[in-house]
């Protein structure tokens, strides 16, 4: 064999075996991306708030939304990232009724004071859609004492829904959804020690409030029965965001380098991760749906857990004591 044709056939068998490999990467990643929401709605003069809006699933909810019509409150607690946001999706929307608003969900004084500036402005509320999270962070605590991730994750957004149920009740049919995950199979209410005093291990802590965010949603709904108003529960899928900003092990320059990119197939892009919370929040088949919990834009099953009532009664009285929603402070 003369040593060009040596080179030919290597290079040929190089290209072939990294087209194929590229192509199956490719192949793998549009199954992955999920139920698709592509039913066409007309969102004009209906009001949402989307809470952790700036990136993410939250954006893209907010993105899509603003294409329909809606008239979108941004509920961020870092405003000027917020602001790049909103510039981004006004622009391309062509949709000026999109709004950016400080709430930081680790601080019940910040929640208070966005609810009643909110209804300074608007009279109705449409659809709250519970997105914002934090996951798997080093043990911190909220301004009220509270552990980080059930704090931002479940008892924030159980304060901030309460607070606007009055007009979500005035704004019927409406609906609630809340942002939760798969995580919530692996979730327990620890009730001696919700607050992981004692011991903290932050996979469990992500767990236990995603599996908080199920739990309300269920009592919740129970709540909300002949009132017009839903609520649901979901799970976006696994989807490339920031979520992972606390995981040491995807953020690192190896990991950068060698680990994401074996991930890269597997994962959802924010645009298809935000197609479950479309679906629930916007198909007009799901006005009546409530107490349900879905993931690629179907209905799913939730873990046994996550029916358990006497917990999620225990879990709403303890929500009520820790947050206090019936204490309206006017601002
Ligand atoms: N990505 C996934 O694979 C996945 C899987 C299952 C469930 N989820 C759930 O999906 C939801 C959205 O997450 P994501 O993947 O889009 O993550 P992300 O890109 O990290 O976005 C999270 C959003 O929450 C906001 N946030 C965090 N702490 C907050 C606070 N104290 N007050 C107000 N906003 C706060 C963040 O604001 P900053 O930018 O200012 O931090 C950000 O806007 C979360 O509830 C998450 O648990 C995600």
């Amino acid at each position: 064999m003369s040593l060009f044709a040596f080179l030919k056939s290597r290079t040929a068998f190089w290209l072939s075996l990294t087209g194929t490999t590229t192509g199956l990467a490719f192949f793998v990643k549009d199954l992955m991306q999920g139920g698709q929401f592509t039913k066409e709605t007309n969102e004009t003069g209906k009001v949402f708030i989307v809470t952790g809006a700036n990136t993410g699933i939250g954006k893209e909810t907010v993105r899509e939304i603003a294409k329909r019509g809606g008239t979108v409150y941004m509920a961020c607690r870092n405003l000027k990232k917020c602001e790049e946001a909103r510039e981004e999706i006004v622009l391309e929307t062509k949709n000026k009724y999109v709004y950016c608003r400080q709430c930081d969900l680790a601080s019940q004084e910040s929640i208070r004071h966005f609810v009643a500036a909110f209804k300074r402005e608007q009279e109705h509320l449409h659809v709250l859609i519970n997105n914002a999270g934090v996951m798997r962070c080093p043990r911190s605590l909220t301004s009220d004492g509270i552990e980080l991730q059930l704090g931002v994750n479940h008892m924030g957004h159980f304060l901030l829904t309460n607070l606007l149920l009055d007009l979500l009740k005035k704004s019927t049919p409406s609906r609630i959804v809340n942002v939760s995950s798969l995580a919530h199979t692996r979730g327990e209410i620890n009730t001696g020690d919700l607050n992981s005093d004692k011991s903290y291990d932050e996979g469990k802590a992500y767990s236990q409030s995603k599996l908080a965010n199920v739990l309300f949603t269920r009592e919740l709904a129970k709540r909300l029965e002949g009132t017009n108003v839903t609520a649901n529960a979901l799970h976006p899928g696994v989807v490339d965001t920031e979520i992972i900003r606390h995981m040491a092990f995807f953020n690192n320059f190896f990991s950068g380098l060698f680990v994401k990119p074996l991930f890269w197939p597997f994962v959802k892009t924010p645009k298809n991760g935000a197609q479950t919370s479309l679906y629930v929040a916007l198909d007009p088949e799901l006005e009546k749906v409530t107490g349900q919990y879905f993931s690629d834009c179907k209905l799913k099953e939730m873990s046994p857990a996550a029916t358990d009532t006497q917990t999620a009664k225990w879990l709403w009285a303890v929500s009520e004591k820790w947050t206090k929603p019936a204490m309206i402070k006017i601002q």
